[in-house]
C-alpha cells in the first residue's frame, strides 16, 4: 500500500509553542504516527518563539496573492523527534509578544479571523491542486477553531483532499461577525445554516463541524457528552447528525517527556520499583513552594489554566477546610484575573500550607506532578485533560470530576478495584464544593493506609497511556475515510 501521507496543521505544538494540550498533542501524536509508517508533517504559524527556534530551514513557498491575505512564506524545518515542519511565516500576523490567541494583557487579539483564516486556508491550498510542493497530502487533520475553515476551503477547491476536524474543546468557537465571511473570501454560497453560519455569524468550528469528511474528538465519552445539551455548546445538533462520522480517541502522553524515572526536572528520578526519589520531590516542591516541611501532611497539586472549565473556584472554596484536616496545596495556573487573586490570597493567608505561582512554568508542572501526594482535576468539562494521565504515570493518583475523558482515564478506588488492580484514582459525579470536599476526604483517608496507598499508586504506574494506541486509532479513520483497506 501506497505511504499515508498527512498534513496536521494546528494553532500550537509543543515545545516551540504551547497554551494548554492541543500543544502536547501537536507535539506527540505526529511523532507517534510516524512511528507506525504515516508521513506526517505538521503546519503552524509562524510566532516569534516558533522562528526564534527554528535553527535550519528552508523557504518552499511563497503566497504573494491569496484574496483577502497578506503575502505568506513557507519555510520547512524540522521538529524534535524528526517530524517535518512547515511554519507559516507572516509577521504582521504572528509575530508579536503575547500569546498565540490573545496579547499579554489577556485580550484576544483582533485580528484573529485573519490571523487563522489565514492558517486554513494555506493548509487547503496544500492539500488541493493548487499546493506549491511537490509533496501532497492523502489527507489534511485540523484541529480545533483555529483551522475550521480549512475543510470548508478545501470543499470549493479543485482537487481536494479529504478532511478531519479533530476536537479539542467546543467551548472555543471561532465566531466572528457575517462580513468576515467575505473578507476571508469564503464562496457567499456557503453563508447559510448547512455551510459555515451559526446564530447569524461566522463560525470556524462549525464550519470544520460541517465540511469535514470525519470528525474526531479526544475522549469516547466526550464524543457522547456533545451531541447533547450542555456540552454541545450549540453544536449537539450537528454533532448528533454525524454521529457515524464522529469518534472519540483518548489522547496519549508524550511517554520520553513525561517520565519520572528520567525528567531532568525532578530532584530526585525514581520509578514503580524504585519509589523512595518521590519523598525527596515533595520535599524538593514543599521547599520552592515556601510550605512547611512536613513529610506526612498529604499534599495537593493543581496545575491548570484557572477557568470555569476547570472547576477550581470549588477547590479554593474549600481550601481553608482543607488545610484544617490538614493537608497542603500547590496551584500553578494562569487565567482568569478573579482566580489568580483567589489562589494568591489563600497562599498569603495560609502561608506554609498553601502556595501559589501563577504563570506558566514547565518545570514546575512537572516538579507538581511528582512532588504532590494527590492531583487534583474537578473539571466542569474535559474533553480529554493531559495532567491526569501525566500524574498517574508519576505516582500521584489524581482526583477528578467523573467527566468526559476525566471518566474514560481514572478508574475510582473501591475495595473492588483497588482488589482487581483497575483502581487509579477518585472520581466524584455532582459538581460541588461538598462532594470535591467529601472525595479529597476519602483519598486522604486511603493515603492514611500505607499498605492500599503503594497499591493504588502501583497501578497507576502500571497504566499505558502511550500515544502508540491513539495513533493506530487515527491511522484507522484515516484510512476509512479515504476508503482505504488495510
Ligand atoms: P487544557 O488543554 O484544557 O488546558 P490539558 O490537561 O489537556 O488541559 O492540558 C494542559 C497542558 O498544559 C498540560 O500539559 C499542563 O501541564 C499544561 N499547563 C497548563 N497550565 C500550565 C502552567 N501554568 N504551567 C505549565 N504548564 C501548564
Ligand atoms: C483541550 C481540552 C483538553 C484536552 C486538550 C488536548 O485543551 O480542554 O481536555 O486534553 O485539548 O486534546
Amino acid at each position: 500500500m501506497a505511504e499515508l501521507k498527512v498534513l496536521f496543521a494546528t494553532s500550537e505544538v509543543a515545545p516551540l509553542i504551547k497554551t494548554g494540550g492541543l500543544g502536547d498533542v501537536s507535539g506527540a501524536l505526529p511523532a507517534a504516527l510516524r512511528a507506525i509508517g504515516v508521513d506526517v508533517r505538521i503546519l503552524v504559524p509562524g510566532y516569534r518563539p516558533v522562528i526564534a527556534q527554528l535553527v535550519q530551514y528552508q523557504v518552499v513557498a511563497t503566497f504573494g496573492a491569496l484574496p483577502g491575505f497578506p503575502p505568506a512564506r513557507l519555510l520547512s524545518g524540522t521538529m524534535v523527534h524528526d517530524v517535518p515542519l512547515l511554519v507559516l511565516d507572516c509577521p504582521v500576523l504572528y509575530q508579536r509578544d503575547g500569546g498565540p490567541y490573545q496579547d499579554a494583557s489577556g485580550h484576544d487579539w483582533a485580528d484573529n479571523a485573519l490571523r487563522f483564516g489565514l492558517l486554513s486556508r494555506v493548509a487547503a491550498v496544500l492539500g488541493c491542486n493548487e499546493s506549491p510542493l511537490d509533496w501532497h497530502p492523502d489527507l489534511v487533520h485540523c484541529n480545533d477553531w483555529q483551522t475550521g475553515l480549512t475543510p470548508a476551503y478545501l470543499h470549493f477547491a479543485q482537487g481536494s483532499a479529504p478532511s478531519i476536524l479533530a476536537i479539542h474543546n467546543l467551548l472555543f468557537q471561532g465566531n466572528f461577525p457575517p462580513a468576515t465571511a467575505n473578507e476571508l473570501h469564503l464562496p457567499p454560497s456557503c453563508f447559510s445554516i448547512d455551510g459555515v453560519e451559526y446564530y447569524g455569524n461566522l463560525s470556524f468550528l462549525k464550519a470544520g463541524l460541517f465540511y469535514a469528511d470525519h470528525i474526531t474528538t479526544v475522549s469516547p465519552n466526550y464524543a457522547q457528552e456533545i451531541q447533547r445539551e450542555p456540552l454541545g455548546f450549540g453544536m449537539q445538533g450537528l454533532l448528533a447528525m454525524r454521529r457515524n462520522e464522529l469518534t472519540g480517541i483518548l489522547n496519549g502522553i508524550d511517554t520520553g517527556e513525561w517520565n519520572p524515572a528520567a525528567d531532568p526536572h525532578l530532584a530526585k528520578k525514581y520509578s514503580s520499583a524504585r519509589m523512595a526519589g518521590k519523598a525527596a520531590n515533595k520535599q524538593a516542591l514543599q521547599r520552592r513552594m515556601g510550605l512547611n516541611l512536613e513529610p506526612d501532611v498529604p499534599l495537593l497539586g493543581v496545575v491548570s489554566r484557572l477557568t470555569h472549565q476547570k472547576g477550581l473556584d470549588l477547590l479554593l472554596e474549600i481550601a481553608p477546610r482543607l488545610i484544617e484536616l490538614p493537608a497542603q496545596l500547590v496551584m500553578l495556573g494562569t487565567g482568569e484575573a478573579q482566580m489568580q487573586k483567589a489562589a494568591l490570597e489563600l497562599s498569603r493567608r495560609y502561608p506554609g500550607r498553601i502556595g501559589a505561582h501563577i504563570g506558566f512554568s514547565e518545570d514546575l508542572s512537572h516538579q507538581i506532578e511528582a512532588g504532590a501526594d494527590l492531583f487534583v482535576m474537578p473539571s466542569r468539562f474535559e474533553p480529554c485533560g493531559l495532567n491526569q494521565l501525566y500524574s498517574q504515570r508519576y505516582g500521584t493518583p489524581p482526583i477528578v470530576h467523573a467527566t468526559g475523558g476525566l471518566a474514560d482515564s481514572v478508574v475510582d478506588c473501591t475495595p473492588e478495584t483497588l482488589k482487581d488492580g483497575t483502581a487509579s484514582g477518585f472520581a466524584f459525579l455532582g459538581m460541588t464544593a461538598e462532594n470535591l470536599f467529601a472525595t479529597i476526604q476519602r483519598a486522604i483517608g486511603l493515603y492514611r493506609n500505607q499498605a492500599k496507598w503503594k497499591v493504588l499508586r502501583k497501578n497507576c504506574m502500571a497504566k499505558d497511556f502511550s500515544w502508540q494506541r491513539s495513533a493506530e486509532a487515527y491511522r484507522a479513520v484515516y484510512l476509512k475515510v479515504l476508503g482505504r483497506q488495510e
